[in-house]
C-alpha cells in the first residue's frame, strides 16, 4: 500500500537536511545559510501546495487536527490499534503544521532582520528567529521520539513509508 508519494519522502529527507545544516553546521547568517534557508522555505511552500492538489494522504484537509481526533487517536493507541490506511494521525498533523510554520517564520525573520534596511540586524527579529530554530528542535526531538512510540504502540510501520512509499499490509493472524 503506498502511503507517501515521491514529492512527500523527497521534500521530507531534503527539510531535515536544510535544518541540520542550518542549525548544526553551518556558520549562522553566513551566505550559504542563507541558501539553505530560503531552499527549506521554497520546499515548505511547494508542500503547501501540494497540501491542496497532492494525492489524499498529502491534502491538509484530510488531517485537520481536532480535539476529538486526537482523543479518538490517543485511544486507539492505549488499545494498540492504529488504523492503518491513514496517513497522518491527529497529532502527526498537528506536528506537521507546527513544523511547516515554524520554517516559515525562520525565513520571514531572516529575510527581514537581513535584506530590509530599517530592520537590518534587528535584535527582537535576530532572538525570534533563534527561538524559532530552538522550538523546531525540539519538536523535530518530539517528532522523531512520537515516530517510534506510535510504530511500537501502534504496531505500525511509519518509517519505512518515509523511505520507499510503502507499508506492508498488517495480516490479522
Ligand atoms: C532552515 C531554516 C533556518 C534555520 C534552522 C536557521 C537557524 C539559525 C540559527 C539557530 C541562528 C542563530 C541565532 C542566534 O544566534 O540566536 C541563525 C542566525 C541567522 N540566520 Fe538563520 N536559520 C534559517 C533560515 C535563515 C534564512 C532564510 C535567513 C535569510 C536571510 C537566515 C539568516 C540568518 C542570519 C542573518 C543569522 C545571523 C544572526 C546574527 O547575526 O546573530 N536564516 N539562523
Ligand atoms: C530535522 C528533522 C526533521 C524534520 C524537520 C521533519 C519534518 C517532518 C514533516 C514536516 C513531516 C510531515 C510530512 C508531510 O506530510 O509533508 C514529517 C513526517 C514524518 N517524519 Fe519527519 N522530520 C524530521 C526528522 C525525521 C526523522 C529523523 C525521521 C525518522 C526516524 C522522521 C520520520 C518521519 C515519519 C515516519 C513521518 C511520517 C509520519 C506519519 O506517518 O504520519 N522524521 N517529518
Amino acid at each position: 500500500m503506498i502511503i507517501w508519494d515521491k514529492f512527500i519522502r523527497t521534500f521530507h529527507w531534503l527539510l531535515v537536511l536544510c535544518f541540520c545544516l542550518n542549525y548544526f553546521f553551518l556558520e549562522h547568517g553566513s551566505s550559504i545559510h542563507q541558501a539553505v534557508g530560503y531552499t527549506a522555505a521554497a520546499l515548505v511552500m511547494s508542500r503547501v501546495v501540494w497540501g491542496f492538489i497532492g494525492p489524499p494522504n498529502a491534502r491538509f484537509k484530510n488531517f485537520l487536527p481536532s480535539f476529538s481526533g486526537i482523543k479518538k487517536h490517543l485511544h486507539e493507541l492505549k488499545e494498540g490499534e492504529v488504523k492503518q490506511t491513514q496517513g497522518h494521525n491527529p497529532l502527526g498533523g498537528l506536528m506537521v503544521f507546527s513544523i511547516l510554520a515554524l520554517f516559515l517564520v525562520q525565513a520571514v525573520t531572516g529575510f527581514l532582520r537581513e535584506e530590509v534596511d530599517a530592520l537590518y540586524g534587528d535584535s527582537f527579529l535576530t532572538s525570534l528567529h533563534g527561538i524559532s530554530a530552538n522550538i523546531i528542535f525540539v519538536l523535530v526531538i518530539i517528532h522523531i521520539i512520537a515516530v517510534f512510540i506510535t510504530a511500537y504502540l501502534g504496531k505500525i510501520e511509519l518509517i519505512r513509508p518515509m523511505i520507499n512509499g510503502k507499508r506492508r499490509v498488517k495480516r490479522h493472524d
